[in-house]
């Protein structure tokens, strides 16, 4: 081994065994997403279909790879209220967030997936870009993914949605 190889052995390590670590945060998530979402057969996988549009709408809006992986969490967990049913779910799934700083953003995220553009959303009924980013994106993945494509959602644009992040999704290649 050379000596800079030698020297540099020990923070290859911890950088290596903090991906590992990030790794399992997000298996850990999955693994809690799936156990909510099998208790209903029709939500199976759409907090992974959400999170994957959201993704895409995260890179073409110029996040960084650090809020990019705060809006993967946010997308993963944003129904996870929903252990408590429908109502407030929300909420109830912020709530769950309040024990992790590092997610602070994805817990505002998750609170404020309901809202809409025109302020008649919930749980706040913030309008606009009063409504943090990641909540907007999520709002436009969900409804793409619930309604089966952008053409449908496009209708929803100025209304429940970020007449911009819509211009977005049309954009990305189906
Ligand atoms: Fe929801």
């Amino acid at each position: 081994m050379t000596k800079w190889a030698a020297a540099v052995a020990p923070l290859m390590g911890v950088l290596e065994g903090r991906e590992e670590w990030r790794a399992a945060s997000r298996q850990l998530t999955g693994a809690l997403v799936e156990a909510v979402e099998s208790g209903e057969f029709d939500a199976l996988g759409h907090a992974q279909s959400v999170t994957d549009l959201s993704l895409k709408l995260g890179r073409l809006v110029g996040l960084t790879e650090r809020e990019q992986e705060e809006l993967w969490y946010a997308a993963m967990l944003h129904d996870i209220g929903k252990i408590h049913g429908e109502q407030g779910h929300a909420q109830v799934g912020a709530n769950f967030l309040h024990g992790v700083p590092h997610l602070a953003e994805a817990m505002k995220a998750v609170r404020h997936h309901h809202e809409r553009w025109d302020g008649q959303g919930e749980p706040d009924r913030l309008a606009g870009e009063d409504i943090p980013l990641y909540a907007r994106i999520l709002a436009v993945a969900n409804s793409a993914v619930r309604m089966g494509g952008p053409d449908r959602v496009k209708g929803q644009a100025g209304k429940a949605l970020d007449p911009r992040l819509v211009g977005l999704l049309e954009k990305l290649p189906q």
